[in-house]
């Protein structure tokens, strides 16, 4: 006589559901949709967190994670299926886009983002911050205009306006500099003036506003957390958690601050802090007594017991990652994790291989070479 595990059978029910799917999703547009308000390099296509929000589904009462969650695809797709969420990310650009992105629109938003425009047309020459190699990135004149908007901006009392009125500056920020494009960090040459500067600001403002009134949430209920993954403890977590949706970042693949670096100047947040705690950044690899994979099996030990001790039992965790290549040896991620994530007690449930769509630019990174990953679920 068989006996059949009912934990078994769950096991077989989600590799089922998850096999329904096909997880390339080459049809993916976000070109106009709320993911597409502000750029963030290894974002998700919506439809990977969204679909595993709809198949593996949580426990009432229990709330989305993601750790790692950039510009807030998992939050988003949490809120539309009306889960509350948890993100947590190390960058503050980060949390502004995963904030703005989730908050109900400012009522004002539109109204204020004229009248910054206005006063800072109006305004008497603004003293510009102090930020190393500025003079490099900008031009003095555009420089001047971000001083000058940027101070109208930080008298904004309500939060939510102010908040999505840095999140415009920083959307357009590379636009407006000399820096080639968001993935290529040489200074060429560009045609902008203080007028076609403000227009820019005041058309990713309407943009934004456009976007935000047709995205249509079933709960506003989300906690955005500015903080070094690995200095949280489970007592920092408001409410269980049923569902993890995450991508961590790869050893050796991306720089997210690096990524964010003068958008951080601009705000008044240090780079180089969010440098030296970031997971993965190509620049802990390339140093005296540089870093190696045993350091991101360590510290992606340390994420999956706490993910353990905040996740409800039989609660999933999903994690979507590819391969990196430290100094010419390739890293299997998804092995190292899934044999962590064992040691750690979890068990797997599905390991799904994907193709990366050759349009997103910025995994085409000819160091990393990353062409697939793999979304890999397993359960307390
Ligand atoms: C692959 S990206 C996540 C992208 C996200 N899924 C999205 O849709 O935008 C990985 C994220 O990990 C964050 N990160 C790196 N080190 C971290 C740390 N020590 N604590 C918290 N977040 C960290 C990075 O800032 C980056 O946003």
């Amino acid at each position: 006589m068989f006996c059949i595990s009912a934990k078994l059978l769950q096991m077989v029910a989600i590799e089922d559901k998850l096999s329904q799917v096909n997880w390339d999703f080459p049809d993916s547009d976000t070109k106009e949709n709320i993911n597409s308000i502000h750029p963030y390099p290894a974002k998700f296509i919506p439809e990977i967190p969204r679909n595993l929000i709809r198949l593996i589904g949580l426990p009432p009462g229990t709330c989305v994670l993601d750790p790692f969650c950039g510009s807030g695809a998992t939050l988003v797709e949490a809120q539309m299926a009306g889960f509350p969420a948890i993100g947590i990310d190390l960058n503050p650009i980060a949390c502004l886009i995963s904030q703005v992105k989730t908050r109900p629109p400012p009522a004002d938003f539109l109204d204020s983002s004229i009248s910054v425009v206005e006063q800072a047309k109006k305004s008497k020459r603004t003293a510009v911050p102090k930020i190393s190699n500025l003079d490099h990135w900008f031009q003095r004149d555009i420089q001047e205009a971000i001083a000058r908007l940027l101070t109208q901006v930080d008298h904004i009392k309500n939060a939510s306006t102010k908040d999505a009125l840095y999140l415009s500056l920083s959307s357009i920020l590379v636009r407006v500099s000399n820096q080639e494009s968001d993935t290529r960090y040489a200074a060429v040459h560009k045609k902008v003036d203080r007028e076609s500067f403000y227009a820019l600001f005041l058309n990713t403002a309407a943009r934004l506003t456009a976007i935000k009134a047709l995205n249509k949430p079933k709960t506003n209920e989300v906690e955005i957390a500015c903080k070094n993954i690995l200095e949280v403890t489970p007592m920092d977590f408001p409410h269980s958690v049923g569902l993890v949706v995450t991508s961590p970042p790869y050893p050796n693949a991306y720089e997210y601050w690096l990524y964010h670096k003068y958008r951080m100047f601009w705000l008044g947040y240090d780079p180089i802090q969010v440098k030296n705690q970031e997971i993965g950044a190509r620049a802990h690899y390339f140093k005296k007594n540089h870093q190696t994979e045993h350091d991101f099996r360590r510290q992606m030990r340390n994420v999956l017991e706490l993910l353990w001790a905040v996740i409800v039992k039989g609660g999933c965790i999903c994690i979507i990652i590819g391969r990196s290549i430290i100094h010419g040896r390739t890293i299997d991620n998804a092995s190292m994790l899934t044999e962590i994530a064992g040691e750690v007690g979890f068990t797997s449930v599905g390991n799904i291989s994907r193709q990366i769509s050759s349009s997103r630019k910025t995994f085409n990174l000819s160091h990393a070479n990353i062409k697939t990953e793999n979304i890999l679920v397993f359960r307390k």
